[in-house]
């Protein structure tokens, strides 16, 4: 093993370690608003059931989800689209520093957006910043509670046109944006992770 490998921290052993990654005002947004670990570990496990599967985070962030889903699932490929530019970059600085190359970011709205060509999404409640009015991420974007039912609408659509067999994982979710043709197959103890795929 090459000494600089050796000495590289692991930060995939613990949330700390992996916001690490980046600056302290990102660090501090982490609890709220970035997936923990165990939580992408196990949505993860369930996207990329089988090798050469193609997920997209809705709704990405800094890419935590993208980045941990794709460390341990290398045969699988992981994309995150952000609507944020700022946090867009931090995923783009984070994936070059863990050289995670089956992970990758798209800068934009979802709605823009043709999700046919993905095997599986994962949903952490990324539209739920329009419907209450503290702890946002930040003050860039518009939040109102008609754009929470635009969003919700589309994406119910959206999924509903995924083909039989589509995978779908959702955390916190209001469960707004799932089509009654997902069925649930496995959740959390406390219900807030849910596993779906399409009939
Ligand atoms: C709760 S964070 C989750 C981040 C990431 N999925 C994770 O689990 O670490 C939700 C993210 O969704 C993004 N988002 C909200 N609405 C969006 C939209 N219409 N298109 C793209 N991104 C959106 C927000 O900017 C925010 O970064």
């Amino acid at each position: 093993m090459q000494t600089s490998t050796f000495l590289k921290p692991n930060c995939y052993v613990n949330d700390a370690a992996f916001d690490w990654l980046y600056p302290e005002k990102i660090q501090q947004l982490s609890r709220r608003h970035w997936t923990p670990l165990s939580i992408a570990k196990s949505a993860a496990r369930f996207l990329a059931h089988q090798p050469g599967k193609k997920i997209l985070d809705i709704g990405s962030g800094v890419g935590k989800f993208c980045l941990v889903g794709a460390r341990f699932y290398p045969e699988s490929s992981f994309y995150g689209i952000e609507q944020r530019e700022e946090l867009y970059q931090y995923a783009m600085e984070a994936r070059e520093v863990t050289q995670t190359g089956n992970a990758h970011f798209i800068q934009g709205n979802f709605t823009q957006t043709d999700i046919s060509a993905y095997d599986g999404f994962y949903f952490y409640n990324s539209f739920f910043e329009n419907l209450v009015d503290q702890d946002q991420i930040d003050n860039k974007v518009e939040l109102s509670t008609s754009l929470y039912n635009y969003y919700s609408r589309c994406l119910f659509k959206k999924l509903n046109d995924c083909a039989s067999g589509t995978r779908l994982v959702t955390f916190h979710s209001l469960e707004d944006e799932v089509p009654p043709c997902y069925q649930l197959v496995d959740t959390s103890a406390d219900l807030m992770l849910k596993m779906w795929i399409r009939r």
